[in-house]
């Protein structure tokens, strides 16, 4: 199948691919960037596991064609940690217990990301809002929307 060359950016890096015209941006992601915190569940946008953030937006990458890309910008649970540390959000997902099998943590915490990228101040309902499309089979989300909760900028700010 002939290839397509396509440039966009990943967690700030510029990327320059060959893709074949059906291959998924979640696939571009595992396979040929090896970002492997990019989790393959359901494949039809279901189950959230695949979540990145594209243009801004949580998206589902089993349902974007890498081939549509064009420029566009996207982040994953990678670009996260700095320099070593965690993000304040991944931190507060350990301290909330947030975490059990970890499989769903990634695509909630891009989820979450993209939230307050957007809005430092979300409420309870917001939040639930925003991880509506991850599932997760463990935790029971409480714990989840309490870690979101203990980032929001009014939280931090009255520690
Ligand atoms: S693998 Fe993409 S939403 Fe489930
Ligand atoms: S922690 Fe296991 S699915 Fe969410």
């Amino acid at each position: 199948m002939n290839k397509i060359s396509v440039t966009f950016y990943v967690n700030g890096k510029k990327e320059v691919l060959e893709v074949t015209p059906k291959e998924r941006l979640l696939d571009t992601l595992r396979d040929q960037l090896k970002l492997k915190s990019v989790k393959e569940g359901c494949d039809v946008g279901e189950c959230g596991a695949c979540t990145v953030i594209l243009n801004g937006q949580a998206v589902h990458s089993c349902l974007v064609l890498t081939a549509q890309l064009d420029g566009d910008e996207v982040y994953t649970t990678e670009s996260l940690e700095k320099d070593g540390l965690l993000d304040p959000l991944q931190q507060a997902f350990i301290d909330h217990q947030a975490v059990q099998c970890g499989f769903c943590t990634p695509g909630i915490l891009m989820s979450a990301k993209a939230l307050l990228n957007k809005n430092p101040n979300p409420t309870r309902e917001e939040i639930k809002t925003a991880i509506e499309g991850n599932l997760c089979r463990c935790t029971g989300y409480e714990q989840i929307i309490q870690a979101i909760e203990s980032v929001s900028e009014k939280k931090l700010s009255s520690r």
